[in-house]
């Protein structure tokens, strides 16, 4: 475990067993259909490679980065860093998030979306935090529902450190 951590929240192995059962309940669901995934940069990147190599069916892949937080606080402001490079006028989306925390980001990012009239727009995340909420939101995939701690790992970052631990850790309170 890495040094500035109080504790492993879910393991390698863990992370890897539910991310291949979210990539079938997804061939499931879309079964015939074209998948139109939009990445979250950056903590999305490493669980949605992971993802889309287990979904057996046609995708495309694109990405978004959007900036709400500054260090670990939400600043309520949302901006569109990076757009998607294709239209998603009558494709069915799937929004990959590494955390849902607030839901102010992908509550904001899904209005933003469906203006551009995509078929439908449904949401992925790898972490939930249920008891930040502070607008609700429809999440179909949810990997993990944790509890409001501050984690990192697997894609998520402390001041762009600790992404590529292969596990979802707690950071120590005197290093944060
Ligand atoms: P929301 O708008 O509060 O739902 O925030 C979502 C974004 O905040 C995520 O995409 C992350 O970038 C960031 N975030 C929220 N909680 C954590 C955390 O525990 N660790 C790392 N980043 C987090």
């Amino acid at each position: 475990m890495h040094k500035n951590l109080s504790e492993i929240l879910i393991t390698r192995e863990q992370i890897e067993k539910r991310v291949r059962e979210i990539a079938s309940d997804i061939t499931r669901d879309y079964h015939g259909k074209e998948i139109f995934f939009i990445g979250v940069l950056k903590g999305c990147f490493i669980f949605l490679s992971d993802l889309v190599k287990n979904v057996k069916l046609d995708t495309n892949v694109d990405f978004m980065m959007i900036s709400s937080y500054d260090g670990k606080q939400s600043s309520g402001i949302v901006r569109i860093l990076l757009d998607l490079k294709q239209p998603i006028d009558g494709k069915d989306v799937i929004v990959v998030e590494d955390i849902v925390d607030t839901g102010l980001t992908i509550n904001y990012l899904i209005k933003t979306l469906k203006t551009r009239r995509p078929k439908t727009i449904e949401v992925c995340t790898l972490l939930n935090k249920p008891s930040c909420r502070k607008i609700n939101v429809n999440l179909k995939y949810v990997g993990f529902n944790i509890p409001d701690k501050f984690v990192v790992g697997y894609g998520l970052d402390y001041n762009e450190y600790y992404r590529n631990l292969p596990y979802i850790g707690v950071l120590k309170h005197e290093v944060s």
